[in-house]
């Protein structure tokens, strides 16, 4: 009896075996890695991909609480570089007593960032909307030199507590009016942090706390109802002027674009380069932090409408290297502000409610591949 033989015998079924399960192996993890490169969207594909080649973020503000929806957070990670929490990280959400900070949604968008390779954008440090009772309905009335200490404070926390994970901050969120005054509010006038009457000295002060929490981040100005040559814009830019000048920490003006679908006026196009233009010449950078087109419809000539505006506006901002960010106020329907601030209003993303890409979505997507390389990197020279 082949005794001698059997053992060989077994070793060689045994082999056969360990080779055949090592083949299946090989097999399951080529074609695995085939399926994922076959999932894996072309960088053509995606409005990160295509903007990347030309040295731009796509960027959306976004909501933790939509992070569990599945297709929320894959067409988040899919199609943007960037980032900005829609309300987390705004006064009232995130330090909502005197003594208490709560970061726990914040850094839930943050995680999700970071795990998805996408930019994070801070919103906002100084705003005089969703503010905690604490601020806005004190027994005694604040003094200047108290709510000084509570502005220093609240910025150093924050951004302190982001160092390093937060890229860019809106330090100071639409402080003018239209005329191009300050607006009255509590940081300002009343009672104000001690620069009451003294022009743009509250926002100043703001820029430098915060450059002093976190001297790498780009500090921005953001702005609603700017983006054209007006008295607003020209106050922006007189304050942008002065703090270049001066050496105040300001990195760059964002401009808001909550428009409707006659925005892409030809006089309005001219009009938003110059101002583009004139900011990018101080050597800021503009981001467009907050685009969205409100319809009254979803019907399919409000949206070739709408789609024609976000290819517009995507374009003067492809035609300036300062302009770094091109980001939305959302991404889709489902979530956007808008219907409940302005009833009648809404379809403003270039997703729609069940996360299909509408008409602005595939314009964009075809302006960034036509455009794709042709864009120098923006260098800060601040
Ligand atoms: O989270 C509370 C919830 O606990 C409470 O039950 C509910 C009802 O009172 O309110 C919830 O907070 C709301 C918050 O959105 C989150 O949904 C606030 O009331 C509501 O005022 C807040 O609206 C936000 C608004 O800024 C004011 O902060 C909008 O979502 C947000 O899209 C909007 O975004 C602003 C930018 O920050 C600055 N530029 C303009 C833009 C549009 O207004």
């Amino acid at each position: 009896m082949g005794f001698a033989v059997q053992p060989a015998r077994r070793i060689n079924a045994r082999m056969r075996l360990s080779l055949c399960a090592l083949v299946c192996v090989l097999i399951s993890l080529i074609a695995g890695a085939a399926d994922a490169a076959a999932q894996k969207p072309d960088a053509t594909e995606t409005l990160r991909g295509a903007a990347q080649k030309s040295n731009l973020l796509m960027g959306t503000a976004a909501g933790a609480d939509s992070l569990s929806e599945p297709l929320y957070s894959s067409t988040l990670a899919a199609q943007y570089s960037q980032l900005e929490p829609e309300n987390e990280m705004k006064f009232g959400p995130i330090h909502p007593e005197p003594t208490t900070y709560d970061y726990a949604a914040a850094d839930a968008l943050v995680a999700f960032a970071q795990a998805h390779a996408m930019r994070v954008r801070g919103h906002n440090l100084v705003w005089q909307e969703q503010l905690p009772g604490w601020i806005t309905h004190r027994l005694l009335p604040w003094t200047p030199a108290d709510l000084n200490r509570v502005l220093a404070s609240h910025i150093a926390n924050v951004v302190g507590h982001y160092k390093g994970r937060v890229y860019a901050w809106d330090v100071v969120n639409e402080p003018f009016n239209d005329d191009g005054t300050m607006r009255s509010t509590v940081w300002y006038n009343s009672p104000g942090i001690g620069f009451a009457g003294q022009g743009t000295r509250t926002i100043e002060q703001a820029l430098r706390w915060a450059h002093a929490a976190d001297p790498t981040a780009r500090l921005f100005v953001n702005e609603i109802g700017a983006e054209v040559l007006n008295r607003k814009s020209n106050a922006v830019y007189a304050m942008a002027k002065d703090f270049v000048k001066r050496g105040v920490p300001l990195s760059g003006i964002g401009l808001e674009f909550h428009v409707g679908p006659g925005f892409d006026q030809l006089d309005n196009l001219d009009s938003l380069n110059r101002n583009v233009r004139r900011l990018a010449a101080l050597g800021l950078e503009v981001q467009f932090t907050e685009v969205d087109v409100r319809l009254p419809n979803n019907n399919a000539a409000n949206l070739s409408v709408q789609a024609q505006n976000y290819k517009d506006l995507l374009n003067i901002c492809l035609q300036q290297p300062a302009c770094t960010a091109f980001q939305t106020w959302g991404f889709t329907d489902k979530h956007s502000w808008i219907p409940a601030i302005d009833h009648g209003h809404g379809w403003a993303l270039p997703f729609d409610q069940n996360y299909r890409k509408k008409p602005a979505y595939l314009a964009m997507l075809k302006k960034l591949n036509s455009h794709s390389g042709t864009r120098v990197r923006f260098q800060s020279s601040r």
